[in-house]
């Protein structure tokens, strides 16, 4: 039968589990730590998206074709983000840009789950719209290839950049994005100055290490995915990635509040979520 004419291909644990093992074994991708019933639910949608009949049929795929395991990923990996997202957030990053960090020398910032990098360019303008003017280094990192590259080349179709205009709004009703790409046939590209101070890597921030320190951590709609056990481990890694009194920032669904150490962070503001280390 072929996967239009049928419904949903069905997926049972067992199945799951020899997928997510000989991937495992491959590609040293670990999946222990996801959230089995929403893993399950992405790779069906993968399942549809590369039309395979069934999870056999993705397994041999896997096995046999190296390469596949990147758009495979980059489908797991569901990249939603947009600019300006959560208004709230940018506007308390703007005050804190202009008072509690502006007499800090060097700003180091790292961006773990970027996606296609809107999240990137919002910091971007957010700093060119503060009164910060020292130095400000940042690292932009995404387990998707894909999303990096869309990131660093900065280029997004027009009618996602009307709906950031919108939300951009909110954080700046008297100006307008238009200032901050170039249009052409229907696609903006974002003006290069904004993240030239920004390094955009391939990076597994469950696996990889972290060999930098850094004064703001973004985390935000990333840890949704990955069990409890392996969120206490993630917010070890961040406690120890940033300097004294760093902030941490989570995004506005990742229901983590019970799991954060008190004896390690600070909740600085809750609507906007951020936390200070301690
Ligand atoms: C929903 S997007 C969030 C983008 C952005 N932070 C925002 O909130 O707008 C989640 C991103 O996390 C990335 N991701 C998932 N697992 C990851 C991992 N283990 N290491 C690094 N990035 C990961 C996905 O590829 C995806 O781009």
């Amino acid at each position: 039968m072929n996967k239009s004419e049928s419904t949903t291909i069905t997926v049972s644990d067992e199945e799951l589990k020899s997928l997510t093992d000989a991937i495992h074994k491959r590609h040293g991708i670990d999946f222990s730590c996801y959230e089995p019933k929403s893993l399950k639910r992405r790779v069906v949608r993968a399942l549809h998206i590369f039309q395979f009949n069934s999870i056999h049929e993705l397994w041999v795929k896997i096995l046999r074709d190296h390469a596949f395991i990147y758009p495979f990923m980059d489908e797991i990996s569901v990249g939603l983000t947009s600019m300006f997202r959560d208004p709230i957030l940018w506007k308390r990053m703007r005050s804190l840009l202009n008072n509690e960090l502006s007499e800090k020398k060097q700003l180091s910032v790292w961006h773990a789950g970027c996606s296609t990098g809107e999240e990137v360019y919002t910091m971007g303008i957010v700093l060119r719209e503060s009164s910060f003017t020292n130095t400000c280094c940042a690292w932009a990192t995404d387990i998707s290839n894909q999303s990096i590259e869309t990131a660093r080349r900065g280029e997004y179709h027009m009618m996602k950049l009307n709906e950031y205009d919108q939300n951009y709004r909110e954080f700046n009703p008297v100006s307008s994005l238009t200032k901050y790409y170039s249009e052409r046939e229907d696609v903006a590209t974002m003006d290069g100055s904004l993240i030239r101070h920004v390094k955009f890597e391939h990076h597994n921030v469950i696996r990889d290490s972290v060999s930098m320190k850094f004064d703001i951590i973004f985390c935000r709609n990333v840890m949704i995915y990955f069990d409890n056990n392996t969120k206490f481990k993630l917010f070890e890694k961040f406690y120890e990635s940033l300097n004294p009194g760093g902030l941490f920032i989570i995004g506005f669904y990742d229901a983590i509040l019970p799991l954060v150490d008190e004896r390690k962070f600070m909740v600085l503001d809750l609507n906007a979520k951020i936390f200070q280390k301690i």
